[in-house]
């Protein structure tokens, strides 16, 4: 099974990159991950957990605040775990860079949970900032016993053995240095340990669960209806920004980071300049770089912040950007403002992330792909940094 497994993944089987097979093998992931946390005996029987990820109850008991530990791509998937978790389960989350975390780490607190976030377990930074945290913690008193807990896509790596507890992403083998479906499982990951959080300390009522399980099981449906639809037009899209040098990216509150990683990717393979910004925070600064040849992407999926990013993109307009909405379809205003959309199936917004970030990953690939540059292996990157 595992050479099987093995070889399957290190096949191309008829796409160009590994890449964009790793993108086409999202629904998967996410059917796999929601085979792995939740717990079908739920549906018959409410006494047991809806979810599934053999986390002890002592990992959460007392449980003041959770510091999450990650770098690149990983650092992304972290930020929209803090807002799952603080949103869902009402505790305070901090993200930090694990580069950042090991010369400054905040002072600590007795009940904190760290994660720690690396899709290869390897990543030199994230190990040592965790191996610092275990270390200080264990040289206190009892009080602050490390609670360490890895979110991983090797269960035998660094950060497995490290850490307390980890959570398996299930996403398989990745070969593209680009992180596309492991960015996707570990936000399975995060839906997962945010309504187990929820579930045990009774912050969401048990129609408000069913409801966000109802919705996490169409997901995987949903990623494919975007690639069967999308792909071609993006593809299309993409061949117009051969020449661009510069794209912004903005988003609000849980699709804030899918801003972040949009820009990443195009950065990481298209070697095009992109930053992703707070939408509202656009006004503060970059809006001064916005012309007729910076393109404005703009993530903005109904919601608490929809209206808000709506008038933010709208003041990108007036600068004469091209403004490209990543949207639901048949959603009337955004046809109106923005010059080209990107849609994917209407879900609420706690969802809209794990769809929104599908458009971008295929535009960056295209845009990369038809500047006939490596995808694959983008030049100075690694896929796992093992160096600090
Ligand atoms: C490298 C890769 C990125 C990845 C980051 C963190 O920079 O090129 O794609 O997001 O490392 O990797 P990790 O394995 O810790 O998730």
């Amino acid at each position: 099974y595992l050479l099987s497994g093995v070889s399957t993944a290190t096949e191309k089987h008829g796409f160009r990159h590994f890449m964009l097979k790793e993108i086409y093998e999202q629904p998967g992931v996410v059917r796999t991950c929601l085979d792995h946390y939740l717990n079908l005996d739920w549906v018959t029987d409410r006494s047991t957990n809806p979810i599934n990820l053999g986390l002890p109850v002592g990992l959460y008991t007392n449980l003041e605040q959770v510091q999450i530990i990650a770098c690149g791509t990983s650092w992304h998937a972290s930020l929209i775990g803090k807002y799952l978790i603080e949103q869902l389960a009402g505790i305070p989350a901090q993200v930090q860079y694990a580069s950042e975390f090991r010369y400054a780490p905040p002072p600590l607190t007795p009940n904190t949970l760290t994660i720690g976030v690396t899709q290869s377990g390897e990543t030199a930074d994230t190990i040592s900032a965790l191996n610092m945290e275990k270390q200080r913690r264990a040289d206190l008193d009892d009080r602050f016993q490390p609670r360490l807990l890895g979110i991983t896509n090797r269960m035998q790596s660094t950060l497995a053995r490290l850490v307390d507890y980890a959570i398996d992403m299930h996403a398989g083998i990745e070969i593209g240095v680009a992180a596309t479906k492991s960015f996707t499982a570990q936000l399975m990951a995060f839906y997962g340990l945010a309504l187990d959080l929820a579930y045990r300390r009774q912050t969401l009522s048990i129609d408000r669960l069913e409801q966000i399980i109802l919705q996490l099981r169409q997901l995987p449906g949903q990623i494919e209806a975007i690639l069967e639809t999308q792909e071609k037009q993006i593809e299309e899209l993409a061949h117009e920004f051969s020449e661009t040098q510069d794209f912004i990216f903005i988003g609000r509150g849980i699709n804030f980071p899918i801003a972040l990683e949009g820009a990443l990717k195009l950065k990481e393979i298209s070697y095009i300049h992109a930053e992703g910004y707070p939408a509202g925070e656009m006004k503060h600064g970059p809006i001064a770089l916005l012309d007729e040849k910076v393109p404005v992407v703009a993530i903005a999926m109904p919601g608490s912040v929809y209206e808000k990013v709506l008038s933010n993109a709208q003041e990108a307009k007036a600068r004469d950007a091209r403004l490209i909405g990543v949207t639901p379809v048949n959603d009337p205003h955004a046809t109106e403002i923005f010059d080209d959309v990107l849609t994917v199936p209407d879900v609420e917004e706690l969802l809209s992330p794990i769809l929104a970030v599908v458009p971008l990953q295929l535009l960056s690939y295209h845009i990369a792909a038809h500047r006939g540059l490596d995808v694959d292996q983008p030049r100075n990157l690694a896929k796992s940094v093992t160096v600090e």
